[in-house]
């Protein structure tokens, strides 16, 4: 064979070599094999040598050419390899089966949910939820829902004064005032807020607590019309099952009065040994009744065509009945197990 074609023929079988290699490290067995120093290159390389002088060189420029051609294939073939395996690699890391790290994801507090679905229960029936102020003067708090400065009604609210005649509310009916103030008849409102006392802190107090107002006065209102949505609200918020007791009570600012009790959720009623409801069967949510005359004289409403009703509930203390809790501080001691259970 002359030189020309034993270099024909190197590059053929260097091509099917390259052809049948399959990844980085065959493709060096091929570069060692034709290239390396004991490779077929340096055999045809030797073979210059037999022939005359003057055809040397041509030959040799000849051999460089086709060597420089099979570098340039060998290093494509394995640049090419190279991302193949690059790419393999990173495909078995991304697991699309394995469990995903779950965001965590925090919940509404259940005393917020409970407001939340005791104002949602009043707007459907066509009330408006509104918010005031949490100082307030004594004339508020007080002297307009019919508590004059020496009535003794005063001391069971045991509030925290900021000035002689300033002070952290200690229950939301200041807004019955102030709505009425701002608006004529009809009014039907709805008032979660924050309220405050001087209560020692124990299983069914706290200083800082939450109450839901409500107010509608009208025409014609009458107690049968606050004994029927008060019922609707416990049925919606603790159960279908529920039962809706008033007892006659009293408050300066509404007459009658009385104190609205639901039924146990622990023994459901049937009282005995219940830890819950110290075995009476019923549970006190708050106070209720017909807003007193006296009242909406205050507010320059005329009790002789108008009348209403107004009601307040402890937000916690339904949140104990709801979730069925036995200690009201459980839910501002932050603890995520506990809250995560009622979520
Ligand atoms: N404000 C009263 C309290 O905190 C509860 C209350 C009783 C509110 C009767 C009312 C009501 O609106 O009519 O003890």
């Amino acid at each position: 064979m002359n030189l020309a074609d034993n270099l024909e023929d190197l590059r053929a079988r260097f091509e099917d070599a390259l052809k049948n290699s399959a990844g980085a490290s065959s493709l060096d067995a091929v570069r060692v094999a034709f290239l390396g120093r004991s490779g077929e290159v340096t055999a045809v390389r030797r073979s210059i040598g037999k022939l005359p002088p003057a055809e040397r060189p041509a030959a040799g420029q000849r051999i460089n050419e086709a060597v420089e051609q099979m570098e340039r294939a060998l290093n494509e073939a394995q640049a090419n390899a190279q991302a193949l395996e690059v790419g393999a690699s990173l495909s078995q890391r991304i697991d699309v089966t394995f469990p995903s790290i779950k965001p965590q994801q925090g919940s509404i507090h259940p005393m917020k949910r409970v407001m939340h679905d005791v104002c949602a229960y009043f707007e459907r029936h066509g009330f408006a939820v509104v918010v005031g102020p949490e100082i307030e003067p004594d004339y508020y708090n007080f002297d307009a829902l019919n508590i004059p400065p020496d009535h003794p009604a005063r001391e069971g609210f045991d509030s925290f004064f900021l000035t002689p005649n300033l002070l952290l509310r200690p229950h939301t009916s200041p807004m019955q005032i102030r709505t009425m103030q701002q608006h004529r008849p009809p009014v039907a409102v709805v008032v979660p807020g924050t309220c405050y006392r001087r209560d020692a802190v124990d299983a069914r107090h706290l200083f800082q607590f939450n109450q839901c107002e409500g107010l509608l006065i009208d025409e014609g209102v009458h107690m049968g019309h606050l004994k029927g949505m008060l019922t609707g609200m416990c049925r919606e918020i603790f159960g279908s099952e529920q039962q809706v007791r008033f007892r006659p009570s009293y408050f300066p600012f509404t007459e009658p009065s009385a104190e609205v009790d639901t039924t146990c959720p622990l023994c459901r009623g049937a009282g005995g040994e219940c830890r819950m409801c110290g075995g009476s069967g019923w549970i006190e949510l708050g106070g209720a009744g017909m807003v007193h005359p006296n009242v909406l004289r205050n507010v320059e409403y005329d009790p002789d065509v108008y009348s209403g009703w107004a009601f307040g509930f402890g937000v916690e203390r339904m949140a104990l009945v709801r979730y069925d809790v036995d200690d009201i501080r459980r839910f501002f001691e932050n603890d995520h197990a506990f809250l995560e259970q009622l979520a």
